[in-house]
């Protein structure tokens, strides 16, 4: 037995975590022509299932919408999901109750932020900074947000962004951690810089939330956005959420005014008088369906903290890069992920030519993460249900894969 096979079971035996991994649903040895259980390193694109969603699922297609029909949205809470379920995330990115709305996508959620953030910062400020690294959906809003607005848009990469501050500036809106690269940034910084300029904040958490720690209102952040169908298993297409800081929430001014964020949606005015609070960011009628999986989604977290979460984090994807490096001809990947642990995020990007060809091949060997264009390997770590036994099977069959022509 290698050396790294006896640390992974020694790192399983003493996880604190490993009893998480039975409260999702995973591929066993038998799903696996080569005898050995797969392993999903792709919980950064979309997580795995909770075992207890289809039940909770099947429940609210059955009985809510079958048997209760129209009187689910009062008797099954279904009118307020979008801002109970904002609180049930809010612990998980370090926000008091009620400054989180659940709904619509991400893209949207950037829109309503970008947009808010540009109004909030008032008169005299004509400029969007936005990381020039960023998801291209974040740029392309950006962009737009920028023609409505009459800003001019300007790009620039996180480490930039105190030099490119200024009286000018009226929103910033960066990522908390690289989808490509899985660089964490520097938010308690960037948000303090960003403050101090006198413009509004506005970060998209898609890659950190459910995954280490953010501390939306310790740091003073302003607004934010994220999904949950990465690191909190919301399922496909899950809705995104949307975070407005407590001070902030009445002078925010949506520009996605829809009814639901009406103070009174049901007076069917024709005038639109804004909601008090998180309510205000939401837009149209709910998509109950996906929102209750991913209400039902959240309970995994039950008994789990956010810092058992990162410390298993970093402790996995350190054992991921010595298998590499053990298990890999030396020079053959790159990594591009950061060592230093205050700025990695929770997966591995390693960056070589025939990435796409490599990839396919780790898949048909059962091993799951993704191929971003053009040359790069990311592997996402959920320490909720990947263990170290995972990892260091996933390096060996990567080490295997690259070897063979
Ligand atoms: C950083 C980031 N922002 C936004 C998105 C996508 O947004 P949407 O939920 O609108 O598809 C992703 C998707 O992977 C992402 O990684």
């Amino acid at each position: 037995m290698s050396e790294q096979v006896l640390r992974a079971e020694k790192a399983d035996a003493a996880d604190e975590l490993a009893g998480v991994r039975e409260r999702f649903v995973l591929d066993t040895a038998s799903d696996h022509a080569a005898g050995a259980a797969g392993v999903y390193l792709d919980g950064n694109s979309l997580g795995a299932l909770p075992a207890h969603v289809p039940g909770r699922v099947e429940d609210v297609v059955r009985r809510q919408w079958g048997e209760l029909r129209i009187r689910s949205w009062d008797e099954s809470g279904w009118w307020t999901a979008p801002e109970r379920i904002g609180d049930r995330i809010a612990p998980l990115v370090g926000a008091a109750a009620g400054q989180i709305v659940v709904g619509d996508s991400t893209s949207v959620n950037v829109f309503k932020a970008l947009v808010g953030a540009v109004r909030l910062a008032g008169e005299g400020r004509d400029e969007i900074l936005v990381d020039a690294t960023t998801f291209p959906t974040d740029g392309y809003i950006a962009e737009s947000a920028a023609r409505l607005t009459g800003c001019v848009l300007r790009p620039v990469t996180p480490a930039e962004v105190p030099a490119a501050l200024g009286g000018r500036t009226a929103a910033v809106l960066l990522n908390h951690v690289d989808y490509r690269t899985g660089r964490l940034h520097d938010l308690p910084a960037l948000t303090a810089a960003v403050r101090a300029a006198g413009a509004v904040s506005v970060w998209d958490l898609c890659h950190s939330a459910g995954a280490l720690p953010v501390g939306l209102d310790e740091h003073g952040v302003d607004l934010a956005v994220g999904c949950t169908y990465k690191y909190l298993n919301g399922g496909p297409g899950s809705p995104a959420y949307l975070y407005v800081r407590q001070g902030l929430q009445d002078s925010f001014d949506s520009p996605l005014p829809g009814w639901n964020s009406h103070t009174e949606p049901f007076g069917m005015r024709p005038e639109y008088e804004p909601a008090a609070g998180a309510v205000r960011g939401r837009v149209g009628t709910p998509d109950i369906l996906s929102m209750l999986a991913l209400e039902a989604a959240l309970e995994v977290w039950e008994g789990v903290t956010v810092d058992a979460v990162r410390a298993k984090s970093l402790a996995l994807t350190d054992f991921f890069l010595e298998c590499v490096e053990a298990y890999l001809p030396a020079g053959r990947v790159d990594c591009v992920t950061p060592v230093a642990h205050e700025e990695r995020g929770s997966q591995i990007a390693l960056r070589c030519p025939d990435a796409g060809d490599v990839m396919r091949r780790l898949i048909e060997r059962g091993v799951v993460g993704d191929f971003r264009h053009p040359d790069v390997l990311r592997f996402g770590f959920t320490p909720l249900y990947v263990g170290f036994a995972d990892v260091e099977r996933a390096a060996r069959v990567l080490g295997e894969v690259v070897r063979r022509p």
